[in-house]
């Protein structure tokens, strides 16, 4: 059968990224350009920089993409792009692109969900992955637990009533003055950080529901930095750990939770907050004791790419799930 070649564009927010993706699963090429440092100086991402600098970089990432793929566009056989949610005016650049390019290919156009990517990126290196599955969704604007019977159906068990995970590791980062994205960097202090040292509660462990709450962790470590301050006794370190643990914690027990209620034996993880290290080793560590398997994918396909969405895209293909020209983006969507 011809091998179906798909172009995935994403800008949702502050990685302007393109990939080719053969058949749903080959990545031919995968370039992601961070708009990081810029934001840095900020101390979060500024919704007006990221769309100006999506419009200076699409069209070299999309043109390296292609080129490192070795085909030509003219071999594409779909344009996809991220749509929703994410920075309206960061969405609009790749979709505008996106849409001039499958016009002016003749090329079909898929629209794709950014968190349905993040999940797919699962796919993408884990194709023995059996379902059905329970998938715990972590990223910067979401935290959800998900129901999935087979790689592309999505059943909403609970999520976040406040702020995200990624948002919450952003939050607290910023306030202990570390800089941004906060997530990296709590992991890196907390690594040095000594366990027991200092005490958070487990928010919403027993909320009964597979629900999630954030902010509640979030004020009680500001409360607790600010008191460790005032007596000269902050340990940034352990302050680090103790939040991650705290934050961790959680999400592991409501995943397992999850898995049982549900009874399922697989448990995938996704999103950028899927990157930190002692979220992969506790959930590992607990589901192994449970005989339940983890999988989450590698660093650089974990945070935002386009090769999920390519990846993705194919699923769409192969049921003519295609998009109309005058499709638009949409800052919000639920899972
Ligand atoms: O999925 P993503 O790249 O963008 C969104 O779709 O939101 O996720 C970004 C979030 C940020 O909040 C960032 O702090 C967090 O993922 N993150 C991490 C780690 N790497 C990225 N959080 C904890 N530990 C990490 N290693
Ligand atoms: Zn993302």
């Amino acid at each position: 059968m011809h091998e179906i070649k798909i172009l995935g564009i994403e800008s949702s927010c502050d990685e302007t990224a393109a990939a080719v993706v053969v058949n749903g699963r080959q990545i031919l090429s995968n370039i992601i350009h961070s708009q990081v440092p810029i934001h840095q100086t900020f101390g979060g991402v500024v919704p007006e920089i990221a769309s100006r600098k999506h419009i200076e970089n699409i069209v070299p990432v999309v043109e390296a993409a292609i080129h490192e793929s070795g085909f030509d566009y003219r071999d594409l056989d779909a344009v996809a792009v991220t749509n929703r949610p994410g920075l309206i005016g960061a969405l609009l650049v790749g979709v505008s692109f996106a849409k001039a390019l499958a016009y002016g290919l003749n090329k079909p156009l898929i629209v794709i969900h950014h968190l349905h990517g993040h999940i797919y990126a699962n796919m993408l290196e884990h194709p023995e992955i059996r379902y059905p599955a329970v998938c715990l969704v972590v990223s910067g604007g979401h935290t959800s637990l998900l129901y999935m019977k087979d790689q592309i159906s999505y059943q909403l068990l609970g999520e976040t009533i406040d702020d995200a995970a990624g948002e919450a590791f952003d939050k607290v980062a910023r306030f202990m003055g570390l800089g941004y994205p906060g997530g990296p960097i709590i992991q890196k202090m907390a690594e040095k950080g000594t366990a027991g040292a200092l005490h958070l509660p487990r928010v919403y462990l027993n909320s009964g529901n597979l629900d999630f709450s954030f902010s509640g962790l979030k004020t009680a470590a500001m409360n607790l930095w600010k008191k460790l301050e005032r007596q000269g006794d902050a340990s940034v370190n352990d302050m680090a750990f103790e939040f991650q643990s705290a934050l961790v914690d959680v999400l592991v027990e409501k995943t397992l939770a999850a898995a049982k209620q549900y009874s399922v034996s697989t448990i995938l993880l996704a999103g950028g907050v899927a990157a930190n290290q002692a979220l992969r080793d506790k959930m590992t560590e607990e589901a192994r004791k449970r005989r339940l398997a983890v999988y989450y994918p590698s660093l650089k396909l974990c945070t935002d790419n386009a090769a999920m969405i390519a990846g993705l895209a194919y699923h769409h293909f192969i049921r003519k799930d295609f998009a109309p020209l005058n499709v638009n983006a949409q800052s919000q969507d639920s899972l």
